[in-house]
């Protein structure tokens, strides 16, 4: 059977890993955490106490990193390895979303990111979710698809998630740092935070997960048939 890349991009919180996941499970393919990436790496600054505007500092930083993903003991998602150690758990937590998109915006750390996934998705057959995806990790993927909610919603959301994981946080900051993140993603200047022309809108801010990986489906049979939706 035919594999596509799957590109999902979007606002902070709207569920494109929980989609990107569903979807990867659904087709049998590879899901694959973006983001993810960009946090272990600013997670290794701040532990090397380098400063986001001190680029010749980073650039020499990114030479000792290497991002992989291993599988999850527990048999779900891949997790993040930064340098070979298990990092899936400190790099959600809100010192590191409160610097992520400041290293996100330096060219040096997109380039490396961007060049370590598009190896990653060189034989098809994966879903990654991010904020350029769709327009500059792979500007060919068969199906887009851009994900937003209403701010609200997607506030609350990661609040319930974050307390979940016995995260000590406050609806406040976690409504700010969303704030603050898509406008430091969509305004800044090297692969800011678009919608591609191709991609397909999803707003999610009224329906379940399980809502949303029917669309999905129902957009990979519409634009892929030779992949096999529902
Ligand atoms: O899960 P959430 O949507 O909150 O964020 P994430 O996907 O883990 O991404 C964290 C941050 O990494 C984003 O706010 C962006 O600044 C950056 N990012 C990016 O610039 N490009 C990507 N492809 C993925 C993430
Ligand atoms: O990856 P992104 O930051 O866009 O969002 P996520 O981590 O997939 O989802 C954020 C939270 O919203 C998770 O706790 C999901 O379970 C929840 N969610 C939801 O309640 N309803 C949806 N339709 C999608 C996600």
């Amino acid at each position: 059977m035919k594999k596509i890349i799957i590109a999902i991009d979007g606002y902070s919180s709207c569920g494109k890993s929980t989609l990107a996941r569903q979807l990867a499970r659904e087709l049998h393919y590879t899901y694959l955490d973006s983001g993810a990436m960009y946090r272990a790496i600013t997670l290794y600054l701040i532990r090397e106490k380098i400063s986001p505007e001190d680029e010749k500092a980073v650039e020499q930083a990114l030479r000792q990193i290497t991002l992989s993903f291993v599988p999850d003991p527990a048999g779900g998602t891949a997790h993040m390895c930064l340098n070979g150690e298990d990092v899936e758990h400190p790099i959600r937590d809100m010192e590191v979303a409160g610097k992520v998109s400041a290293v996100a915006a330096i060219g040096a750390v997109r380039r490396f990111a961007v060049a370590q996934q598009q190896r990653m998705g060189r034989d098809k057959g994966i879903v990654m979710d991010g904020r350029d995806i769709g327009t500059v990790v792979f500007p060919d993927a068969e199906l887009k698809l851009f994900m937003t909610a209403d701010p609200e919603v997607r506030a609350l959301r990661r609040y319930k998630e974050l307390k979940a994981k016995n995260l000590s946080v406050t609806l406040e900051a976690v409504r700010e740092n969303l704030r603050q993140r898509d406008h430091l993603d969509e305004t800044r200047a090297i692969s800011p935070l678009r919608k591609a022309p191709d991609a397909v809108v999803l707003d999610n801010s009224h329906m379940t997960a399980a809502e949303q990986l029917v669309f999905a489906l129902n957009q990979v049979a519409e634009k892929c048939p030779a992949v096999g939706g529902l």
